[in-house]
């Protein structure tokens, strides 16, 4: 009788990489997430793939010494995203790689674009992210995911893919992105909370008072070429799922959050919540909600689950 099912399929398991080798580095308000080495990459997913998990978003912790004003590291051919990319491509080339597009992981301000009169410049950072897409495209990313929240992000990427010729490059467009607290515990593992210095991302990110908006940024990501939209954060915004869903019946996906696996995985420790039902049961309201893949931290303890 049941509705909806939870599979492995439906999982995209977002890491962190850093470079260098060694032990994976722990993230404090992220128990059980790491910063893996380059190194340690291949290892790092082995389970993953023999898992089935389909997709893999990559998310760099850019030494500090790399990054600038302007996010000039997210254009290096040599980056730790493209290095990583060539990487997992060789030895596991049936899983789908998620770039991230973006500046903060680059950027010693910590914002998505670049600052001028303390303001991100719309335009001028849509021409930098339309760079990084390319870079990232020839690098081996299959799924470009604008998170920056730019306006008239997604219709430039796709244009200069297009004049690239990277025709089969997909765009998953962070259509409509909250300016949410929980993210605190991502931008400690990419080192942007510290550049950050308790600044906000409300002048590009959206208002988390509003529905009506989502649709419109999601109609305009559709109109300037999104393969898939999403929702992010997930659970605390699954209604705008669902309505996204029903309005447009394009691909959805949703995006757990660092704070929403940071809840769920301190209550478990604590011996408040029982982690396997409660995990699984947020990853299904997913699915009853609308969506068509869920970006997760628990994707490899939720596909371990499913296949056991
Ligand atoms: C940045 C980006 C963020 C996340 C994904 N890409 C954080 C932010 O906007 O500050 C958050 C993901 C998470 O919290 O798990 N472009």
């Amino acid at each position: 009788m049941a509705e909806h099912r939870l599979s492995v399929d439906d999982l995209i398991w977002p890491i962190f990489i850093r470079e260098g080798g060694g032990e994976p580095q722990a993230i404090g308000s992220m128990p059980g997430v790491v910063r893996v080495g380059l190194d340690g990459l291949a290892k790092h997913v082995a389970e993953a793939a023999r898992l089935g998990i389909p997709a893999i978003a990559l998310f760099p912790a850019t030494p500090p010494e790399q990054k600038d004003a302007e996010g000039t590291e997210a254009l290096n051919e040599r980056n730790l995203i493209c290095r990583a990319a060539r990487l997992l491509k060789d030895h596991y080339p049936q899983i789908a790689l998620v770039g991230d597009v973006a500046l903060d992981p680059y950027t010693n301000h910590g914002h998505d674009g670049v600052l001028r009169d303390g303001y991100v410049a719309n335009d001028e950072s849509v021409a930098i992210l339309t760079r990084q897409a390319v870079n990232q495209a020839a690098a081996g990313i299959d799924i470009l995911a604008p998170s920056d929240m730019m306006d008239g992000r997604i219709g430039a990427i796709r244009k200069i893919l297009d004049d690239n010729a990277f025709i089969n490059t997909k765009i998953l467009a962070y259509s409509a992105k909250y300016a949410s607290g929980f993210y605190g515990p991502f931008r400690d593992a990419v080192g942007s909370s510290a550049s950050l210095k308790g600044a906000d991302k409300k002048s590009y990110q959206m208002d988390p008072a509003n529905g009506d908006e989502a649709l419109h940024e999601v109609a305009l990501d559709i109109q300037e070429g999104a393969d898939i939209v999403m929702i992010k954060p997930g659970l605390p915004y699954l209604d705008i799922v669902r309505r996204v869903k029903e309005a447009f019946r394009v691909p959805t996906f949703a995006y757990q959050v660092s704070g929403e696996y940071a809840m769920l995985k301190s209550a478990a420790r604590n011996g408040f919540l029982d982690e396997k039902t409660c995990v699984l049961e947020t990853l299904l309201s997913f699915k009853r909600a609308g969506c068509d893949a869920i970006l997760s931290y628990y994707a490899l303890e939720a596909a371990q689950w499913l296949r056991s």
